[in-house]
């Protein structure tokens, strides 16, 4: 019997658009009791160079000889055009046509690219994320958001595309390592900040180090439903979905700025720190109590995260934000907290308060 558990479902009734989510431990394997892969031309499985040393085997096993294997390197910096233009060579040096689908097997940089080059490939072939990363299993691989960084900033060229199926499977998170692992709390912390007070609590009371499978889980399920609910209203970010980037706006400044250092931050690292910064700001401008504030950064400690960046960030990170999609007519909108569960969007502040915001987060 299929271990494969449909766990939620992102539908955008108005689009007609249905994506089971399975989550479950050992399950991966199972893809092939849900889509029928006979039905396409060709099946592409892309891959990162860290997934392929990991589980490379396992999915030959699974996919088979017919199957072509495309293997990316392995880390954010690699999410740009070059990236995708190999992609996108391999399937069309492969006979890929409008019938292919392509599955992406990896963390959030591998399904947003994956995604992104299935998007326009033939203007447009069907794809499935396995997602191997808390980051993307909570995030990254549902909701339809595909794209790479461009120009120096993040996500700046992508699509709206929605994947066949997303398949969590607990049992890829054992060979992340633990730095990679609690990156992807951030993207749970912050579900929880943006709407719900009572997953905040329960993340309060965790203990992140030693979460056994079933509570991991339940933590993931809960974490997809909110993105679902959220992506549910407001597919296409016109204005709820909007609280999802909480933190972003200074997380994504932090998060390219370190790309080039020799001390590059992971994505929930940066968004940390970001958080920390958008949650004093909502402090400054008198949305959120200091009380709120302590809990907010001690969850960011208790999780392993970082919650300061090095002086030397500190002239780029405006610079950075000015470009940022989400502003307007060169305005920073900012999504800040007008209590622990609850967000407010589309939030203009004066430079002062920002520029404090900022200090607040320099080591
Ligand atoms: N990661 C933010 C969003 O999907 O809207």
């Amino acid at each position: 019997m299929s271990k494969l558990k449909e766990d939620t479902r992102l539908s955008i009734p108005g689009e007609k658009i249905s994506v089971p989510i399975y989550v479950g431990n050992d399950i991966f394997s199972e893809v092939t009791s849900i889509i029928q892969f006979d039905k396409y031309s060709k099946v592409g499985v892309l891959m990162d160079k860290n997934v392929a040393y990991h589980w490379g085997e396992e999915i030959h096993r699974v996919f088979g000889k017919k199957a072509t294997y495309i293997v990316i390197p392995a880390g954010e910096e690699y999410k740009e055009l070059s990236t995708s233009e190999k992609i996108l060579t391999s399937m069309l040096e492969h006979g890929f046509d409008r019938k292919s689908i392509l599955i992406n097997v990896g963390g959030g940089m591998v399904c947003d690219i994956g995604g992104f080059s299935a998007s326009v490939y033939m203007r447009g072939i069907s794809f499935i994320n396995m997602p191997t990363t808390l980051l993307a299993q909570t995030d990254a691989a549902i909701g339809g958001k595909t794209g790479i960084d461009f120009g120096g900033f993040k996500n700046m060229v992508g699509s709206f595309s929605y994947p066949l199926a997303v398949i969590c499977d607990t049992l890829m998170l054992s060979t992340l390592p633990e730095r990679e692992f609690r990156s992807g709390f951030a993207e749970v912390i912050k579900h929880a900040l943006i709407s719900d007070k009572k997953l905040f609590t329960a993340l309060s009371e965790t203990d992140f180090g030693a979460m056994d499978e079933e509570s991991l889980a339940e933590m993931l399920s809960h974490s997809c439903k909110i993105k679902c609910n959220v992506v549910t209203k407001d597919s296409n970010e016109k204005g709820l979905r909007k609280i999802l980037n909480f933190g972003h706006t200074v997380g994504h400044a932090i998060e390219m700025i370190s790309q080039d250092t020799p001390n590059s931050l992971l994505h929930g690292e940066a968004i940390s720190i970001g958080m920390v910064a958008e949650a004093r700001l909502s402090l400054l401008a008198g949305l959120i109590t200091k009380d709120d504030f302590s809990k907010i950064e001690n969850i960011m400690h208790k999780a392993g995260l970082p919650v300061r960046i090095e002086k030397s960030y500190k002239t780029r990170i405006y610079s950075k934000m000015l470009g940022d999609k989400k502003n307007e007519q060169n305005k920073i909108k900012w999504v800040l907290l007008n209590g622990i569960g609850k967000s407010v969007i589309d939030e203009e502040q004066p430079d002062k308060l920002i520029n404090k915001a900022i200090d607040y987060i320099l080591a």
